[in-house]
């Protein structure tokens, strides 16, 4: 293969009739494009998996399983997730749409299309495909680091999957959104990304650290910003990145920030992060039990440092969790994300509103 064909995208068309598969081949082989066929649902999962193509032309009506199923299930897929996904039908009705919508595909056209039209909707999903590939590795390469500062940390054993898994359970709780619960999860794993950027003599000392490496460490905080602020789909966790050591008396780093002027999202995820701290075995401590971890939570908050309200729902939500009421339990949450794990939730919303959260 040159350097052209590498470059050239294919198009997987799906239809169960030769005729319409002949047509919308002989348009878009004309365009340049690579094409491969597939001529039912099942054949076009095969065929995915086989020729990882850049966009999926797909019938809706076809016997066995439709475009609908084939849809939905590609876009449960890590791998195929990021494939674009037109519809082409000879429905025009307007329930059709909302449900290939539903199932997540990108665009719709109908038989008999325009050349045109095809040819440029083909054009610009593949163009939007790339772009969305650059990204998604930009955030891998993010995650990839993170993992790679918390494997060389000798004090944090399985931390970020830990806080992942607590995330979500307790930003369900709270009920919060889902991208606000998505950016605690992330929020596990990249709230220290910036401890990149720490000197090892500093990161890996063995004891106490003196004021002016302490001064290097809180750097990380700033750091980490600016290593997640360039991706646009790292908003949301910045806020968690930038103020997770603030104090709610304004003593923690780096701006000093009191009571709901630190971003909710951050105090929420703080909590989480003492506590999986405290209930840890660390080299330097045993792991105390949740009591024990919630009661020098209290004594934090009493101190001042902690949002004394939210520490309380933290706590009622720790205590329910291992008494086994309403089913709360962790450990599954990074895999089955974004499943809901079916917990009973109180309607914390006016509570939560008044802690100051606003997304
Ligand atoms: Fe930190």
């Amino acid at each position: 293969m040159n350097f052209i064909d590498s470059e050239r995208s294919k198009i997987l068309v799906v239809d169960d009739h030769p005729a319409s598969r002949m047509t919308a081949v002989a348009l878009l082989s004309v365009e340049g494009y690579d094409i491969v066929e597939a001529h039912s649902g099942p054949a076009a999962l095969d065929c995915v998996k086989q020729a990882n193509p850049d966009l999926i032309l797909l019938d809706v009506m076809m016997p066995g399983m439709d475009g609908f199923e084939v849809c939905h299930r590609l876009k449960q897929e890590e791998q195929t997730r990021l494939i674009p996904i037109i519809f082409i039908t000879a429905l025009n009705d307007r329930r059709s749409r909302i449900r290939g919508i539903e199932c997540g595909g990108d665009d719709f056209l109908t038989k008999p299309f325009d050349h045109l039209e095809l040819s440029a909707r083909v054009k610009s999903l593949v163009r939007q495909k790339r772009l969305n590939e650059d990204l998604d590795h930009a955030e891998k390469v993010l995650f990839s680091i993170a993992r790679t500062i918390e494997s060389r940390d000798p004090n944090t054993g399985n931390h970020c999957d830990r806080l992942v898994d607590l995330s979500q359970v307790f930003g369900e709780y709270l009920n919060l959104s889902r991208p606000d619960i998505r950016d605690l999860m992330w929020g596990g794993y990249l709230h220290d990304i910036g401890k990149v950027g720490i000197p090892d003599n500093v990161l890996l000392k063995k004891g106490r650290l003196n004021s002016s490496e302490w001064e290097i460490m809180k750097q990380h905080v700033v750091i980490g910003e600016q290593i997640c602020k360039p991706l646009r789909t790292m908003r949301g966790v910045l806020p968690i990145i930038r103020h997770h050591h603030e104090r709610w008396d304004g003593s923690g780093y780096p701006d000093g920030l009191a009571g709901p002027d630190i971003p909710f999202i951050a105090q929420v995820f703080q909590v989480i992060d003492i506590y999986d701290a405290l209930t840890s075995e660390r080299p330097y401590k045993a792991a105390f039990s949740p009591e024990k971890a919630l009661e020098i939570l209290a004594e934090e908050t009493e101190r001042g440092w902690r949002n004394p309200k939210l520490v309380e729902h933290f706590s009622s939500f720790i205590r329910r969790m291992h008494s086994g009421e309403n089913n709360i339990s962790i450990g599954q949450g990074a895999k089955s994300w974004p499943r809901r794990s079916g917990i009973a939730v109180p309607n914390l919303l006016p509570e939560v509103a008044r802690l100051g959260f606003t997304s």
